[in-house]
């Protein structure tokens, strides 16, 4: 798909079908955020990537914003090995998240899918769920599937500033 499509298309499903995600798709996605570039290549993100009935049940209780999806990818980064910005001590694993979880995102509309970002979850809750975070933080949960038919973007997506109060251009 050509990107500005991809980029134009792309809006938050919250209405995912059950029609399970081919495999290859799965690994193309994957792929996409393993690629994705961090700061210094400290590469600090971490995915869990969730297809288990049980485990997509039990993310209903860690967060209101299960829609159904088939997939979920869960971004968590470790501090401890990210790159930290001498000047003032600011962490770089949070900003290396949300690049691979953006490059999740627009693989998996790229593939035909739909995507949500979720941010609005119970981080303690979640980690219970997953092996292996100890020194992670949790930052994104990314639903993936097809979207239900009837889904539509909702009113935020349509809903931006204008150019003129997003760039100020210095020339
Ligand atoms: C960091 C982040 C956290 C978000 N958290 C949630 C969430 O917890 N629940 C939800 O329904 N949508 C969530 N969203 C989706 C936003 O509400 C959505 O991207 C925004 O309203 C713009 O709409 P659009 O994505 O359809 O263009 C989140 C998006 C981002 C980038």
């Amino acid at each position: 798909m050509d990107f500005n499509t991809v980029i134009q298309n792309r809006y938050s499903c919250r209405a995912f079908a059950a029609q399970e995600i081919e495999p290859e798709k799965v690994e193309r996605i994957l792929e996409a955020g393993r690629i994705a570039p961090t700061a210094v290549n400290k590469q600090p993100v971490h995915i869990w990537a969730l297809t288990h009935p049980d485990t997509l049940e039990a993310v209903k209780g860690v967060t209101r914003s299960y829609y159904g999806a088939p997939l979920i990818l869960v971004v968590g980064c470790r501090p401890a090995d990210a790159w930290v910005r001498r000047y003032d001590g600011k962490n770089g694993a949070e900003v290396d998240a949300a690049i691979v979880a953006t490059y999740l995102m627009l693989a998996a509309e790229n593939a035909g899918l739909a995507t949500l970002w979720v941010g609005s979850f119970d981080p303690a809750l979640l980690a219970d769920l997953l092996p292996g975070t100890e020194g992670y933080d949790l930052v994104a949960i990314i639903n993936v599937g097809y979207p239900a038919d009837g889904s539509v973007p909702s009113a935020m997506h349509g809903s931006r500033v204008s150019m003129e109060e997003f760039v100020t251009r210095l020339d």
